[in-house]
Formats: structure tokens, C-alpha cells, sequence
């Protein structure tokens, strides 16, 4: 198959609604908690969040219901998620949110949002450098945002047998039933701890086939490493760049350069999570922070990890951590060579 375009993502995502097709009764509140672990006790009043690719919405209301007085905007660009998202709204009667079909690849909105966020959505894009761009020309001018990405050193046996599935439904990826059956016959299937085991929907409320759809029938899949990642900020509208965490199939663990957040003790990577020999943590500490991300990655391979950026001076206002990871953009360095490619 020569191309995809944005029509045969919509079309994957029309007839697998992602991450349930079904008014199921939980949310999921891992955005809310990593806003919990970012802004700490600020309560958002009067803030604009924007999530951008919402699908189903139990995230972005998760998020909303978690910050009532917030004003949150969900857009995405499959119609039969949005009705999902809206019915789910009504039945958990969360007021302070819009849903929006609109396109990320060609995005104008009139408003500019404090908070952005977009979790599984970039890397699916035709052109994922255009939507980041368009997506932070959207922040206010002390706005952040959050993103959350694919790893390819986690998910490397996940990406094959995606690759796998492509190869023999290649000449006719139209056909979505067809796709379906070949995933089944190969029995691939994403497991629920993939990313770790944080708060997300309840198991009876997820729909493992528009899960598994997602994971492996999509047309379109990219998975950076952390430079990668920051370096695809150099050109959009923001001064700064901090790795926020990382999610293995064990854990979700945030990152914490300096070793300084008290208050997230427990989530923190440590530098002895990383390394037993006193002299390794030494080397380790005497590193860049580029450098300490690389090893940090190549050790915990991680499967997903959230990527943030914002204007000016807003990581001030965010737990300290942030400042310890946080790369002024000038600073970011182009990706380093690869001594070994998987992605
Ligand atoms: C993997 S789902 C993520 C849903 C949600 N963010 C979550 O984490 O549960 C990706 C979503 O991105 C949406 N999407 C894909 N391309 C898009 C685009 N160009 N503009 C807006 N939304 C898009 C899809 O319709 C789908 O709902």
C-alpha cells in the first residue's frame, strides 16, 4: 500500500472508537492525576484546556470532572467518537466541557488554552510535525503542553507484530473486517498493562477490540525516542522542554533529573532504580541532561512516556521537578545518531 491518508484513519477510528464505542459507566483519570502531580493543589479555576484527539472522551472527562471549574474543549476528527464523548458528558453530568469535530492537521480555533493535552494522538498523524505546530500555536502565552507518545524500545514486539499484521493484509487494507480477522488469527492482542497499571478505565468498561484496533491495525504509527520527541518542538511556539514520565509494562514512573520532588516521592524514578554501583550512579549524575534521558530510556525501555513544552517561564508554576528536566528549546540538541535503529 503506497499511502494513507486522514480518511483511512478516520475510517479505523469510525468503526473502532477509541477507547470504547459504548457509554460505559467509569472515566479515566490518569490525566487528572498527572495534573495532580504537576499543579499540585492548584484547583485550574478559570483555566482552558484543550485535548486535542479526545476519541471516546473518558480521559478528557476524567480531567474535567476531576477540575469543575476549568473549561475544557474536546476535539476530534471521528464523528462516532464525539457522540460517544457527549453522551458519556450527559450521563456523568459534566457541564464544563465542549466536544468539536475539527481536524489537528488544519487546526484554527479562536482560543488560546492554558493547558493543552493530546495522549496517543500525535504519532498517528500524517504529518506530526504540522499538527505539534499547529497544536502550540494554540497555547495562551504562558500555556503548556502535555503529550503522550510511543516508545520504540517497549514497544518493539508490539510494533512487529503490527508490522506483521500490515504485511499480510496489504493489499487490502479497505477492508477493515478482513484486518480484524487477521489480527485474531495471529492472536495479537495489546495487554492491559502495557503502560503500566495506573488509574485508568475500569477493565468492564474497556473494549479490548477497539483497543487491540488501535494497537495494531492503524495505518499510520510513529514512536520516538525522548530527543526525537523535543527535538520536533524546535519549530513550534514554545521556549522550553521537559520529559515528564515514563510507562513501563510494570509501572508509571515520573522523571525527576535533579531528585527533588518530595511531595511525588514515591512515583519518581531514582537514580537507584537505575543503577546498584555507587560509581555508575556517579558517571550517571556527571551527565548532560540529553544524556542522562538516553540512559534512562536504554535502561527502562519504555513503552510510552509524556513529552511537555511550553512558553516563556510556566514550568515555574509547576511542581520543581519540571524545572530539573526542563531543556530551554535553544538547548535542545538534534537527535543523536542511532546506533541502533528499531523504529
Ligand atoms: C488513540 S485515540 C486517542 C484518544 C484519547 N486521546 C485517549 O487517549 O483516550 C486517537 C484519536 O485521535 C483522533 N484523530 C486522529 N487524527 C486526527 C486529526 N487529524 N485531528 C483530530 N483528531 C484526530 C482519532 O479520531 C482518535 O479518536
Amino acid at each position: 500500500m503506497s499511502s494513507v491518508s486522514t480518511e483511512d484513519v478516520v475510517a479505523m477510528y469510525s468503526q473502532y472508537p477509541y477507547p470504547s464505542p459504548t457509554v460505559g459507566k467509569s472515566l479515566s483519570y490518569d490525566i487528572a492525576n498527572l495534573f495532580y502531580f504537576l499543579c499540585g493543589k492548584d484547583d485550574l479555576n478559570y483555566k482552558k484546556v484543550l485535548d486535542a484527539g479526545c476519541g471516546t472522551g473518558q480521559r478528557v472527562l476524567g480531567f474535567a470532572k476531576r477540575y469543575p471549574k476549568a473549561e475544557f474543549q474536546g476535539i476530534d476528527l471521528t464523528q462516532a467518537s464525539l457522540e460517544v464523548a457527549n453522551q458519556l458528558a450527559r450521563s456523568h453530568r459534566i457541564h464544563n466541557i465542549t466536544f468539536k469535530q475539527r481536524n489537528i492537521l488544519s487546526l484554527d480555533l479562536k482560543e488560546k488554552f492554558n493547558f493543552i493535552v493530546s495522549t496517543g494522538v500525535v504519532h498517528h498523524l500524517a504529518d506530526p510535525q504540522r499538527g505539534l505546530e499547529n497544536l502550540c500555536r494554540h497555547l495562551t502565552n504562558d500555556g503548556v503542553i502535555c503529550l503522550w507518545y510511543y516508545h520504540p524500545l517497549g514497544e518493539f514486539d508490539r510494533l512487529l507484530g503490527r508490522e506483521l499484521l500490515l504485511t499480510l493484509w496489504d493489499a487490502d487494507r479497505a477492508n477493515l473486517s478482513k484486518g480484524q480477522r487477521i489480527m485474531e488469527q495471529l492472536q495479537l492482542r495489546l495487554l492491559p498493562e502495557q503502560y503500566g497499571t495506573t488509574a485508568t478505565q475500569k477493565e468492564r468498561d474497556r473494549n479490548q477490540l477497539s483497543i487491540d484496533a488501535d494497537a495494531f491495525m492503524h495505518p499510520i504509527v510513529n514512536a520516538y525516542r525522548f530527543d526525537e520527541a523535543m527535538a520536533m518542538f524546535k519549530t513550534c511556539e514554545v521556549d522550553w522542554v521537559a520529559v515528564n514520565g515514563i510507562n513501563t509494562p510494570q509501572s508509571m514512573k515520573l522523571v525527576d533529573l535533579m531528585q527533588v520532588d518530595e511531595q511525588a516521592r514515591e512515583l519518581c524514578l531514582w537514580d537507584s532504580d537505575l543503577f546498584e554501583d555507587e560509581g555508575l550512579i556517579d558517571l550517571y549524575r556527571s551527565l548532560s541532561k540529553v544524556n542522562q534521558l538516553r540512559a534512562i530510556e536504554l535502561l527502562t525501555k519504555p513503552t510510552g512516556f509524556t513529552v511537555m513544552a511550553g512558553r516563556r517561564d510556566s514550568y515555574q508554576k509547576l511542581a520543581r521537578r519540571i524545572e530539573g528536566n526542563m531543556l530551554p528549546k535553544e538547548e535542545v540538541p538534534e537527535p543523536y545518531p542511532r546506533l541502533l535503529r528499531v523504529d
